[in-house]
């Protein structure tokens, strides 16, 4: 150890100039590795002693000062304050030997800041899955949730956002549930690419040192370890992967969102959202606006732009590591941070929702969204289905010069379009009738609708 905590100074004359350095300097940021950092180094002191490199002795004094470490770091908010390194990986080594001596300078054997790095940001983007596999399912709870409160109401469901058929509010609710839910999939098939552990293959190579990086993996709790080490110091494909995985959760978010700010508009008004989160107008005082989901719909490039800057930083690289690499933390930092806030505002959103049933069921039953109904009552009748398409579209249009409903028809008027027409038609007219008729597997029936409310409080128990 050189000047303050840098770990490379022997073949150098000059000091680092100063732009340079804060340039180069990683700790601002990648101090958030650091319980992962000193974990890993705590299993490299293990498996050096057991690989005959340390001594008894050494090992212990390592592993309880990197404990003495993450104790005090633990304990202490303020632990990083005012202090400086190049990176973590630098300032853990420093604070060691300051904390216990030369003992301290025996750890890095064998080991580099590039199998190193490679496996602390590992076991960070383990532990982010985890948590935020947590707040997904916070988020599916929240949607489950709101759909019971409002387990009658109807709607009406679009298509190129006009009016097409009625739909259940719960069915909209679970289509958003079955998002999130491939997206906990995602995540743990993520994970299996995550947790391979990197460390033992040195700078680019490998080690010389006889280390059984199976025992570390499994103390670790890694599911496996690296094959190649050229490949292992150089791979952010995890970090990529995890950042898309992200990206698609805030899609799920930002299209959830955009729905919600439609629906309470004056224009839609199906949903009342809690003044707990939304903001007033600094000029019009009447306003009250949906900002917390309009700020799930913009993060959503944000972190679109980390997904992307990733892949940028990493399509030219030559094998293996490169400094380019560094910039991987702020990306996946704050492609975690912006979905676990969102994912969070998004929970309390839904919780605090309200629908207003009159309101949808009136949308829901007027705009012609029972146009089909009488396409397929047609057909029940021997009507080829075409033919029908093209009956009932010509009914609409009458309807409309006439500024009437398809049910407010007289059963003359409609006969006049198709003498297949009965009184019986009124009946499939219904909105609750257009509902009813939806009893497929994935439909919108009443009835497929409480089971699968039923299947996804099932889901949620594990
Ligand atoms: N801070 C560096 C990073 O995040 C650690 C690895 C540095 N390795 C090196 N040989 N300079 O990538």
């Amino acid at each position: 150890m050189t000047k303050s905590g840098q770990l490379w100074g022997g073949r150098f004359t000059e000091e680092a100039n100063e732009t340079f350095a804060a340039f180069n300097e990683s700790f601002r940021f990648d101090r958030r590795l650091f319980v992962a950092d000193v974990s890993a180094s705590i299993e490299w002191a293990i498996a050096l002693e057991k690989a005959g490199v340390l001594s008894t002795k050494d090992r212990n004094a390592i592993v309880s000062g990197l404990k003495k470490m993450l104790d005090d770091e633990a304990g202490d908010s303020a632990y990083f304050d005012g202090l400086t390194a190049e990176d973590v990986h630098s300032f853990i080594e420093g604070k060691l030997i300051s904390g216990i001596g030369d003992a301290g300078r025996k750890l890095h054997t064998g080991r580099s800041r590039n199998d190193q790095v490679a496996t602390a940001f590992r076991l960070w983007v383990r532990h982010e899955i985890e948590h935020l596999g947590g707040l997904v399912a916070g988020v599916q709870r929240a949607l489950v949730d709101l759909a019971e409160r409002h387990a009658d109401a109807m709607m009406p469901g679009y298509t190129h956002l006009q009016r097409a058929q009625p739909v259940m509010f719960a069915h909209w609710c679970l289509a958003y549930f079955e998002m999130f839910k491939r997206d906990r999939e995602r995540l743990a098939d993520a994970l299996k690419r995550v947790n391979i552990m990197p460390l033992g293959s040195g700078a680019l190579a490998g080690t010389s040192v006889n280390i059984d990086r199976d025992a570390i993996a499994r103390e670790l709790g890694f599911d496996g370890i690296s094959a190649n080490s050229l490949d292992a110091v150089s791979d952010r494909d995890f970090a990529v992967e995890f950042v898309s995985v992200c990206s698609l959760i805030m899609t799920h978010l930002s299209r959830l969102g955009e729905d919600m700010i439609m629906y309470c508009s004056a224009e839609f008004g199906f949903v009342i959202l809690s003044d707990a989160v939304s903001s007033g107008s600094s000029l019009m005082p009447q306003k009250k606006n949906p900002d917390a989901l309009e700020l799930l719909r913009g993060k959503a490039g944000r972190v679109y732009g980390h997904n992307l800057a990733l892949l940028t930083m990493l399509k030219g690289l030559p094998l293996a590591y490169n400094k380019d690499m560094q910039e991987d933390k702020e990306a996946v930092f704050d492609a975690a941070d912006t979905v676990s806030s969102s994912l969070r505002v998004a929970t309390v959103v839904l919780i605090n929702a309200a629908v207003n049933e009159a309101r949808t069921k009136d949308a829901a039953a007027a705009g012609y969204t029972n146009a089909t109904e009488l396409a397929d009552y047609l057909v029940k009748k021997g009507v080829p289905f075409r033919n029908a398409h093209e009956t009932v579209g010509r009914i609409v249009l009458f309807a409309i010069e006439k500024g009437q409903e398809l049910n407010e028809l007289t059963t003359e008027s409609l006969k006049e379009f198709a003498p297949e027409i009965d009184t019986d038609v009124f009946k499939i007219l219904s909105i609750t009738s257009a509902l009813a008729s939806k009893n497929i597997p994935g439909g919108t029936s009443p009835e497929r609708v409480k089971e699968a409310l039923g299947a996804a409080k099932e889901y949620l128990k594990d």
